[in-house]
Formats: structure tokens, C-alpha cells, sequence
């Protein structure tokens, strides 16, 4: 039979611009009483049904050790879609919502509760119409991923046969602590879910202006032709924050930022801004195009000067007084875990040979902002007086992922006036003036894309891989050493300035 495309472009199955929408399906969150469930999950799930991308029969089935009944977990559930949701928060949404909701209550080496929830899902199939789809979201600490991994596989709750629809698991970062780890926790998972099936979420991926640096490379003429060592002299990613650790602290002094934050997130940033074009624009060809990004890139010999840590210590932040790293609740008065990672990067392509890449995160600095700054060099000659040119910096191109969502271009022009002088000015991109639609969330987004079973915003496991090769010569080079303290408030420890300092550059103050 012809296949048959439809004229009417609202027909087009080919128009991606067309709310997607996901079939109806079970989302299943263990640990949905955690910071991350409360916080972010919740607040996508009723963001999405908000904007009616949920299907009709949907379920979102919360799995937690406490005792509780449905009822306990709607009113959590209800306050934290209240609290963190990002569209405005309306009755009647939540209370279709809330026929939605079930919880289980269980301890994750409770054979008893797995058989209860493998049961629980065969009887969503008649009372809300599943169809035997699952998603299950771990967002529970790293070492418990063996243990309700081999109770899905025991249970058969992860195979697509048994259930008659399509199962897929979501595994939060860190992915492992290392290299090793993370490849025995992926044969694990393999051996339980097929790979298409797995999605390892790097949140960062779900951010617009991130999937803005795509658009903006590879949609436009512009950029491309100066997007190399022959015009780029030097790029800077930045993740910074003002917050401290929080209530995490036992998760947060076993992993450290550069664990945290530089394994993924910031070479996931570097990966999108450093790789060639895809061939086209599926998860595949993204996938393979940032991990020969990742797999490019080299560490610095003088790992001393060029990969710097620190840890906060008690300092001020936007007029109050905050503590030192070591003197946070639950966290070790000995205790030699970076708050802070800053490092020089490589890259060995012959488009971006001898061009640094200098990456930084870290808690406590002055403020919440993460961009990526990509600095191009001097103009080869300048046909004026020197005078003229001394307030002229590096022309920039600052891609502001968050706050301040957009982007920046940095250059030089006349400054009026009888004389000839050439100064700094900036022109402005800005998410918020250019579009009257909000940007959906992250968590939304992406929670959206795992129940459409569309992977493209999710890193694979070689890239994971890829990432720990990067960091494990870091962290065992750290291993020996002490962090540098840096105040509260400030950007991070003097040995990150002189890092930038000894290549003759100076980090931005965003
Ligand atoms: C998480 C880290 O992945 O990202 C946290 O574990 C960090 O330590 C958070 O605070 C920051 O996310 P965002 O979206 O607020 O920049």
C-alpha cells in the first residue's frame, strides 16, 4: 500500500513542532520522599499535566520505606507541586492529578513490597489503562541501584515480553564514582534492561539554553567558520553557585565537586561546544559526535598548576554570614572533599588544537550563574594608536545558560567623540524579551522525553565512560593532596586565579 502523507501540515507525523505525547503509562519514582522527588520531579510531573502533556491514563506511583497511605502521599505530593511547580499552580489540574497518584510502601531488599508493586502494575493495566508501560525512576542513592535493579529482574517488572508494553529505567548522576564502577553498574543494567531502554539523566541536558548551543552553532552561518583554533583563543565554562551543600552532606562528602558537577554537566557543556556537526539530528548521531568530543579530550602535564581544588570556608554571602565547609552539619571536622574543581582542558582535533578549554564549578561563590564564554583572539593587527585600543578586550561570545537565560556578543566599537578610541560594548540576547513562552524546566522536559522514549537528550554509557577517563587521572592526582581553602563569597582559591594567570588570561566575573 503507498504510504500516505497527509497535506495538512497539523497532520504531518514528520512535525516535530506538534505537542508530543506519551502513551499511557506508569511512572514509578523510588525514593519519592527524597530532596530530588520533592524538589524537582514532583513539580515536572504536574508541570506537564498542567500543560496537558500527560496521557489520560497515567499514573504516578511513588515507592518509598515510609508508612504511608495514598492520602500521605498526595499531601506531599500536593505541596511540593505548590512549592516548585513552574506554571501557575490551579485546583482542578491537580485534582485530575491527584486520581493519579498511588504510593507503596517498601524497604528495597523487601521481597514482599517488589511482588506487591510487580502486582500493583498488573492491576494499573484494568483500573487506569497503563498498558503494561512503565518508566522507573531511581532516585535513590548510588549503592542502592544493585539491590531494586535484581528485584526488578526477579520479579520480571523490567521485561518488555512480561509486561506486554515497554518498561525503561531512569538512573540519575553520578553515574559510579569511577571508571570502574560505572561499568559494573552498567553491566548491571544491562543485564536487567535492553540499552535503548536506559536513560541516564544529565539535567543539564534538559535545559533550553543548552539545546540552544545546537541551534545556535548548526542552525546559523555565523559561527561555524570562526569556531576553531584559528579565530577561538580561549573558552571558559562556568557552573557556579551560591548555595553550600545543603542538607546533602553524607551524598556530597563522598563525591565532591568535581564528581558532582565536572564529570557531567561541565564535559557535557564542553562536549556540545567542542563537537562537529551531526548527520543529522537523532540521538545517535548527537551521541556519536559529542563522544568523540569527550574521547579528545587530554589532561595537562602539570596537573599542579592546571587542576585546581578547594573547599569553602566561612565567609559572607549576600549580607549574612555562612560557615565553613567543615563545620556543616554531618560533615567530618578532617574532612579533604572539594567544594570546588577547576581544571584545564585540551582538546586533540585539529579544530581545536592548542585552544584551552578552562572548566570551573563550585559552592559558595558569589553567585548562582553557569555560561559558557568562548573568547577569540586579538585582531592580527590594529591599524590604530596604541591609546586608542587599551580599554579593547577579547571579542566574546557568552552563552548564559542560567539565570539570565540567552546570549552575549562581545566587541569592540568607537566610543563617540572627536577622538579615535575603541572600547567594550555588548549585545544582548535574551530568552525572556525574545519569546513569550517560559522555558519548560529541565526535570520537565526530560521526565517527558523518557516517557516518549525519545533518548536523544540523554548521555549513553560511552560517553559516561569517556567522562570518568577524564576525571579518575584528576581524582587520583587530588587523592594526595589537601584543597585549597577559599572564602565563602569569593570566586574559589588563589591557586585557580594563578592557574589562569600563568597562560596570561584572567577568569570572567560573570
Ligand atoms: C546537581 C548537583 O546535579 O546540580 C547539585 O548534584 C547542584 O550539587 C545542581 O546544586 C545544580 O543544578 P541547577 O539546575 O540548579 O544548576
Amino acid at each position: 500500500m503507498a504510504r500516505t502523507v497527509s497535506t495538512n501540515p497539523l497532520r504531518d507525523p514528520r512535525d516535530r513542532r506538534l505537542p508530543r505525547l506519551p502513551e499511557p503509562c506508569a511512572l514509578v519514582v523510588f525514593g519519592v520522599t527524597g530532596d530530588l522527588a520533592k524538589k524537582k520531579l514532583i513539580p515536572a510531573v504536574y508541570d506537564l499535566a498542567n500543560r496537558g502533556l500527560l496521557p489520560p491514563g497515567f499514573v504516578l506511583l511513588g515507592f518509598a520505606r515510609r508508612d504511608w497511605e495514598d492520602q500521605d502521599f498526595a499531601d506531599l505530593a500536593r505541596e511540593a507541586a505548590k512549592e516548585g511547580s513552574r506554571t501557575p499552580f490551579r485546583d482542578e489540574v491537580w485534582d485530575r492529578l491527584a486520581g493519579s497518584l498511588k504510593f507503596l510502601s517498601g524497604a528495597f531488599d523487601d521481597d514482599d513490597a517488589f511482588d506487591r508493586l510487580a502486582q500493583e502494575l498488573r492491576d494499573l493495566e484494568a483500573s487506569h489503562g497503563i498498558q503494561g508501560n512503565a518508566a522507573f525512576y531511581l532516585s535513590i542513592p548510588p549503592p542502592a541501584f544493585p539491590t531494586v535493579l535484581k528485584q526488578m529482574e526477579r520479579t520480571q517488572m523490567a521485561s518488555n515480553e512480561a509486561a506486554g508494553g515497554w518498561r525503561r529505567v531512569v538512573v540519575e548522576k553520578p553515574f559510579g564514582h569511577d571508571l570502574e564502577s560505572a561499568r559494573e553498574l552498567n553491566s548491571l543494567v544491562d543485564d536487567v534492561f535492553s540499552p535503548g531502554d536506559v536513560f541516564r539523566i544529565d539535567h543539564y541536558l534538559g535545559k533550553e539554553t543548552v539545546q540552544n548551543l545546537l541551534a545556535l552553532r548548526f542552525a546559523n552561518t555565523l559561527f561555524e567558520p570562526i569556531w576553531g583554533s584559528h579565530f577561538v583563543d580561549s573558552v571558559q565554562i562556568t557552573m557556579a553557585e551560591d548555595v553550600g551543600i545543603g542538607s546533602r552532606a553524607g551524598f556530597y562528602d563522598e563525591t565532591g565537586a568535581a564528581r558532582d558537577v565536572l564529570q557531567n554537566h561541565l564535559l557535557q557543556l564542553l562536549a556540545l561546544t567542542a563537537m562537529e556537526e551531526p548527520v543529522s539530528f537523532n540521538a545517535d548521531a548527537i551521541r556519536t559526535e559529542k563522544l568523540k568530543a569527550l574521547r579528545a579530550i587530554s589532561l595537562p602535564e602539570d596537573l599542579a598548576r592546571y587542576a585546581v581544588r578547594g573547599q569553602y570556608e566561612q565567609g559572607w554571602l549576600a549580607g549574612q554570614r555562612v560557615k565553613g565547609y567543615l563545620d556543616e552539619a554531618n560533615i567530618p571536622a578532617d574532612s579533604s572533599t572539594e567544594t570546588y574543581a577547576g581544571v584545564r582542558l585540551g582538546i586533540e582535533t585539529r579544530r581545536w588544537a592548542g585552544v584551552p578549554f578552562y572548566l570551573r564549578t563550585g559552592k559558595r561563590l558569589p553567585r548562582r550563574v553557569t555560561e559558557i564564554a568562548v573568547s577569540f583572539k586579538r585582531a592580527p593587527h590594529l591599524p590604530f594608536d596604541v591609546t586608542d585600543t587599551t580599554e579593547l578586550g577579547h571579542n566574546q561570545l557568552v552563552i548564559r545558560v542560567q539565570p539570565d537565560e540567552g546570549v552575549t556578543l562581545r566587541f569592540g566599537s568607537k566610543v563617540p567623540g572627536s577622538a579615535m578610541e575603541v572600547r567594550d560594548v555588548a549585545m544582548d540576547f535574551l530568552y525572556g524579551e525574545a519569546f513569550t513562552e517560559g522555558s519548560p524546566e529541565a526535570y520537565e522536559r526530560l521526565i517527558l522525553d523518557v516517557l516518549i522514549g525519545d533518548g536523544t537528550l540523554f548521555p549513553n554509557n560511552d560517553e559516561v565512560e569517556a567522562s570518568w577517563r577524564v576525571i579518575d587521572p584528576l581524582e587520583a592526582y587530588w587523592r594526595d593532596t589537601k584543597p585549597h581553602p577559599y572564602r565563602a563569597g569569593e570566586w574559589g582559591p588563589a591557586a585557580a586565579d594563578e592557574m589562569l594567570e600563568a597562560d596570561g588570561r584572567r577568569w570572567r566575573r560573570p
